[in-house]
C-alpha cells in the first residue's frame, strides 16, 4: 500500500491540482491532499472551506482524503504514514524553489522522498494566485477551477460586493 502526501495552500484548488491528484492516484494506492495552515494573511478560502472545497472535488475518488496539516511537512509525513510527497512542476521557474524545499525536507528527514509530476500542458500555467487576481479583477476565471470551485469564488465575490 503506497501512499503519497500532496501538500498545498490550495487556496483555491484549481484543475492543475486536480490534474496532479488524479494522476498521482495512477501510480499511488492512497492521495492524501495536506492543506497547510500556514501563512497567507489573507487568504480567500478559510481553511475548513477549503478541505471541504476539495473534497466535492474529489468525491469520485474513493482513494483521496483530504487533511489540514500545522508545522512541518516532514511530521506530517510521518503523522500520516506517507511514502512520498508530492509536488506539481509546471515550468523551469518552479523549479528552483521546489528543488529547495525538497532538499530541506530530505535533511530534515533523510527519508522524505519529493516526487514531481507535471500536469497537462492546459492547465500548466494555472496557478491559484492568478485565478485569485482574475477573478478579483472580472475576468472569466472559470475554465480554471473546478465547478464547485467556480461557484464558490462567485460566492465570494458576491459577498465582497455586498460588504461595500
Ligand atoms: O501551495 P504552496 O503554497 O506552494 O505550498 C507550500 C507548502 C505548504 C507545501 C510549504 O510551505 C510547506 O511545506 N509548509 C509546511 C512547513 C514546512 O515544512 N516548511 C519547511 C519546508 S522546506
Amino acid at each position: 500500500m503506497k501512499t503519497v502526501l500532496y501538500p498545498g495552500s490550495f487556496d483555491p484548488f484549481t484543475n492543475g491540482h486536480l490534474d496532479l491528484v488524479i494522476r498521482a492516484g495512477l501510480l499511488f494506492d492512497r492521495v492524501i491532499v495536506a492543506v497547510a495552515v500556514n501563512s497567507e494573511k489573507s487568504p480567500m478560502f478559510t481553511l475548513e472551506e477549503r478541505k471541504e472545497l476539495i473534497q466535492k472535488c474529489c468525491s469520485n475518488l474513493p482513494h483521496v482524503s483530504v487533511v489540514l496539516f500545522r508545522g512541518l511537512l516532514v511530521d506530517a509525513i510521518v503523522e500520516y504514514k506517507a511514502d512520498a510527497v508530492l509536488r506539481g512542476l509546471r515550468a523551469f521557474s518552479d523549479f528552483e524553489y521546489e528543488l529547495q524545499m525538497a532538499l530541506m525536507n530530505r535533511s530534515l528527514r533523510k527519508q522524505c522522498e519529493t516526487i514531481f509530476m507535471m500536469p497537462t500542458l492546459k492547465n500548466s500555467f494555472v496557478a491559484s494566485r492568478l485565478v485569485k487576481e482574475v477573478a478579483s479583477l472580472n475576468g472569466d476565471f472559470r475554465p480554471y477551477v473546478p465547478a464547485v470551485v467556480a461557484e464558490a469564488i462567485d460566492a465570494k465575490l458576491r459577498e465582497r460586493r455586498e460588504r461595500k
